[in-house]
């Protein structure tokens, strides 16, 4: 992997810095001479000067087979087999999943899945509001409620703790979100959701081989959603997966992505059920599968690189690297830390930010508390959720937003990396532990 990475280079924005290029090799913990240089932000030399891997990464190996499918002229997988099925089986087996459904996105994944389970028109979803906002718009498409599980502000995953007290008599799913690919606490939301007869839909959406407890987010609930989107792990432009362990849930799934066909063991009541078109193109099949091994090597990589951070992240007073589930992995969508001003001389958030960026250090600060929008003001307010909903639930739905105090902690405090920095080399990840250490050096300067 590192001598593959080495060898293909990556496209950097900027020339290679003498800087970075100088230092070479690992140093000492917390022995960075420059971190007492001026900052960038107040007229210094960056930390960082040779740019970072761009993403997405385009490989001359893989055109054949795409350019075979184009000249085909068979390009729709609504006839089955071909590219399509190719990478539902490798994806199936790279999880560990008996089934794979691929689908048009990770936003159709998420409805169908759903549709399938049961959501229906009047029922309640409870799922994380740390997340992307497909999440709550393909509940709110589907006309029901998400209900929003606090945040737990070390994990940044849903708080298990926080579900049973917004379970109703409405409630149908949870829909845990594996956020930055971080995966849920998946033991507890599997014991509740049992307890009270609820279906687990698992956002993985972000989480392609993450592990938790010996086995791949996607295959712990009943079924789960991936992207493929652009900036993912592995992307296709657009396109997305369901998996799981279920023939029939799956068959059903097929059923629905393919305009409601019957499928499988799903028959319905006549050749047509209700269903959509998400399918999948062979031409987006066809870049997935050729990816499978990159992703592999390169989820190693960014593996590796993380847990150099964050041994190095939790040294610094003011750094809380993210608490991962016992026997878990993440695979690190973002790399994500939560930041404490109190140790950086009062220095708000987005000036820690300003000041990393000013390093060479490109970052942000993650989800914001989403649900103030208006999008669910725009559902509240709609006269189908006025039909669906009696009034005094939708007052205290509204209400309970305010309730999510882990989450507004977390979205005022989080910085996240990009995953494709993770690819970078070791010392570059030391550029970012010795710019963080130089902004607290000059925090006092930087916050005046
Ligand atoms: C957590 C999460 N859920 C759902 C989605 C929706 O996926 P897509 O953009 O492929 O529709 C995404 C994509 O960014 C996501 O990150």
């Amino acid at each position: 992997m590192g001598d593959d990475l080495t060898r293909r280079g990556f496209i950097r924005t900027a020339a290679a810095g003498s800087a970075g290029l100088a230092w070479g090799g690992h140093r000492p913990r917390n022995a960075f001479a420059a971190t007492t240089d001026k900052p960038a932000l107040l007229g210094g030399a960056p930390v960082h000067k040779s740019g970072w891997p761009q993403w997405p990464e385009w490989r001359e190996a893989w055109e054949p087979e795409i350019v075979e499918v184009l000249r085909s002229g068979r390009w729709s997988s609504s006839g089955g087999g071909g590219q399509v099925a190719d990478f539902e089986t490798a994806y199936a087996r790279l999880l560990g999943a008996d089934r794979c459904l691929a689908t048009s996105s990770g936003t159709t994944a998420l409805t169908t899945a759903m549709h399938v389970i049961g959501v229906d028109a009047g029922d309640e979803v409870i799922t994380s509001p740390f997340t992307f906002i497909a999440t709550y718009n393909t509940i709110l498409m589907l006309k029901a409620l998400p209900v929003f599980a606090d945040t737990d502000p070390a994990t940044l995953t849903m708080d298990p703790a926080s579900i049973e007290s917004r379970i109703t008599e409405r409630t149908r799913a949870i829909v845990p979100v594996h956020i930055y690919g971080m995966p849920c606490d998946m033991d507890p939301i599997n014991a509740i959701a049992k307890k009270h007869n609820l279906a687990v839909i698992e956002d993985a959406c972000q989480a392609w081989l993450a592990d938790y407890k010996g086995r791949k987010c996607g295959t712990l609930g009943d079924l789960g959603c991936f992207s493929f989107q652009n900036s993912k792990h592995i992307p296709a432009g657009e396109g997305g997966a369901i998996t799981g362990m279920r023939d029939d849930l799956l068959d059903r799934c097929h059923a629905f992505h393919n305009c409601g066909r019957a499928h499988g063991t799903f028959q319905g009541n006549g050749y047509f059920s209700r269903g959509t078109n998400f399918r999948m193109t062979h031409y987006q099949a066809a870049m997935l599968r050729q990816q499978l091994d990159k992703l592999v090597a390169e989820t190693a990589r960014r593996q590796e690189n993380a847990d150099h951070l964050t041994a190095r992240l939790q040294a610094i007073p003011g750094i809380q690297p993210v608490r991962l589930p016992d026997r878990s992995r993440a695979v690190w969508h973002l790399y994500a830390f939560r930041y404490d001003p109190a140790q950086f001389h009062g220095l708000p958030r987005d000036k820690f930010i300003k000041a990393l960026r000013a390093e060479g250090i490109p970052c942000g600060g993650g989800y914001h508390e989403q649900y103030y929008d208006g999008l669910l003001d725009d559902a509240i307010d709609s006269r189908g959720f006025k039909r669906l909903f009696p009034a005094e639930r939708l007052k205290a739905y509204r209400d309970s937003l305010k309730d999510l105090k882990g989450n507004k902690q977390v979205c005022e405090t989080t910085v996240a990396l990009f995953h494709s920095m993770l690819l970078a080399d070791r010392a570059d990840m030391d550029h970012v532990i010795e710019a963080i250490q130089r902004v607290q050096t000059h925090s006092h300067a930087l916050a005046s």
